[in-house]
């Protein structure tokens, strides 16, 4: 299935525009998430500073670094195959530096030196900035290493360099770290407790972007409907603050209404939404603005109560479909994604047939499907046994994903037949004669070229579909145009 996350073919070498006079190089790559991705953009604006530009050439970098993915052992083992990759090349450009950067440094600190002889730097999610010392450090010889993760840290000064950028869509972040605790889940520990960033520095940050011609931006979180600006500070810290920080705090609400007023011809994307988190605020807001697109990725993880529970997942089924309801309700095409763990411990064959029957309820639009992976250090990996065999985890996660494939060729034939306005992103993949883009259902339609270019918004009547993509014909330009 197209859109399942699949870590080894995320990594992705990155480009910047090139600064004159930088006469070292930098090869960057990036594993995981969208917030790795964003984070390499900051890190090569930091090294920018230091004299690097990037390059796609291994065999020529001065300094390789591997922003890399701790959320299944999976994404661990692709980053060692690229660490063995490095070390080949090492052999041949001995003064090539090393550095291991993201969730995987964090969790592994001082042991990545110890285990992975080649990496000469480890540098955590919130100590980018002191990346310049670091490699000074390295420079004269030394390991070096600062995984200190911060409260207040949101690199929201920094004005990343767009890496590998169509020139159309970009990611800005908005939160930090994750305070909810799935028991599942390491990006608590690898990324901290949750702060919010400078609502100003967020706006400014997306008025150079429209200013660049950018035309999409997608808000980036772990938890972006926890997203609270009190004035800086943790999330967990906003009960001991100021009642005036209290009554002038912005919510996620209100920073999409601020994004979606300040340009009214740019489409604003969000994500992660945790249910527990989301609130009808959010959902009228989206409702009202025709510039915040009509989707939500709203992962469930389990259809199941007690699986939901031993989750610490702080909703039960029911309250889920409440909010499925709700956004319906309010936005009607609304479209909805999933993220589904397959073999959870203690998952039964009923548990499992709940997940299956709360996917039929809802008809998800797409989904990332993944079998349990035990991580060290969470709650489950400390009290719970990893007790679902590895064939039944591949059963189960195949049920799940052969229904999601009948559901979104269910969904992408709702779109037949209907007109729909779609923003230009680059060349489809498969035909040089046909652009790509999304609709506000960030479903990808594919249609033919003609006069139309990158970046402009079209209404597309849609004629065929498969279950990923949505292939139709320009009728002209949008009034969004
Ligand atoms: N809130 C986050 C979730 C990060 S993890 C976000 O912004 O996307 C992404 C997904 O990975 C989770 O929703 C979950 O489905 C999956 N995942 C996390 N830990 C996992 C584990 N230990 N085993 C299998 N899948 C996991
Ligand atoms: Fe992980 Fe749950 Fe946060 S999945 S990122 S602990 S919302």
């Amino acid at each position: 299935m197209e859109k399942i996350i699949e870590e080894e073919k995320q990594g992705q070498s990155l480009i910047l525009d090139q600064q004159e006079g930088n006469t070292r190089k930098l090869f960057i790559e990036s594993y995981g998430c969208q917030m790795n991705f964003s984070d390499s953009e900051i890190v090569a604006s930091i090294l920018a500073k230091e004299g690097f530009n990037t390059t796609q050439h291994l065999e020529e970098a001065d300094l390789v670094l591997v922003n890399t993915c701790s959320i299944r052992d999976k994404a661990e083992q692709t980053v060692r195959k690229r660490l063995e990759k490095y070390n080949a090349v090492k052999k041949i450009n001995p003064s090539m530096k090393v550095g291991v950067l993201g969730c995987m440094a964090e969790r592994l600190k001082n042991k990545f030196l110890e285990e992975e002889k080649i990496v000469d730097l480890v540098v955590g999610p919130d100590a980018y900035k002191d990346l310049p010392n670091l490699l000074s450090e390295v420079e004269e010889g030394r390991n070096a290493i600062n995984v200190i993760l911060s409260k207040e840290e949101t690199y929201g000064d920094v004005s990343p360099v767009r890496l590998n950028s169509n020139g159309v869509t970009a990611f800005v972040s908005i939160t930090r770290g994750c305070d909810n605790m799935c028991t599942f889940c390491v990006v608590p520990f690898t990324r901290g407790r949750e702060r919010s960033r400078d609502p100003q520095s967020i706006l400014e940050e997306i008025n150079d972007l429209w200013s660049k011609g950018f035309k999409e931006v997608t808000l980036l979180g772990q938890n972006v409907d926890s997203y609270l600006w009190y004035g800086g500070g943790l999330k967990k810290d906003f009960e001991k603050a100021s009642d005036i920080q209290k009554a002038t705090a912005t919510n996620f609400a209100k920073l999409l209404e601020l994004c979606a007023q300040a340009h009214p011809k740019m489409r604003f994307r969000f994500s992660t939404s945790n249910p527990q988190d989301m609130t009808m605020d959010v959902i009228e807001t989206m409702a009202k603005f025709n510039n915040i697109c009509n989707y939500i990725h709203l992962p469930v993880q389990s259809g199941s109560n007690q699986i939901l529970k031993a989750m610490n997942r702080q909703h039960t089924r029911e309250e889920y479909f409440e909010l499925i309801d709700n956004i319906k309700r309010l936005i009607p095409d609304c479209a909805i994604s999933q993220d589904m763990i397959a073999g959870f411990p203690t998952e039964t064959e009923a548990d499992h047939q709940d997940t299956l029957s709360l996917m039929e309820h809802v008809k998800y639009d797409f989904g990332f499907m993944f079998a349990y992976s035990e991580r060290p250090g969470t709650l489950a990996e400390r009290k719970m046994e990893d007790d679902i065999p590895e064939d039944t985890k591949k059963r189960r996660l195949n049920e799940i994903i052969q229904l999601q494939q009948k559901h979104s060729l269910y969904r992408t034939q709702q779109h037949l037949g209907k007109v729909e306005e779609v923003l230009i992103e680059k060349a489809s993949k498969k035909s040089d004669v046909h652009w790509s883009g999304r609709n506000s259902q960030n479903t990808v339609v594919v249609f033919p070229k003609e006069n139309y270019k990158v970046g402009d918004f079209v209404n597309v009547k849609i004629t065929d579909c498969t279950s990923a993509t949505l292939i139709g014909k320009a009728v002209g330009y949008s009034e969004n145009n």
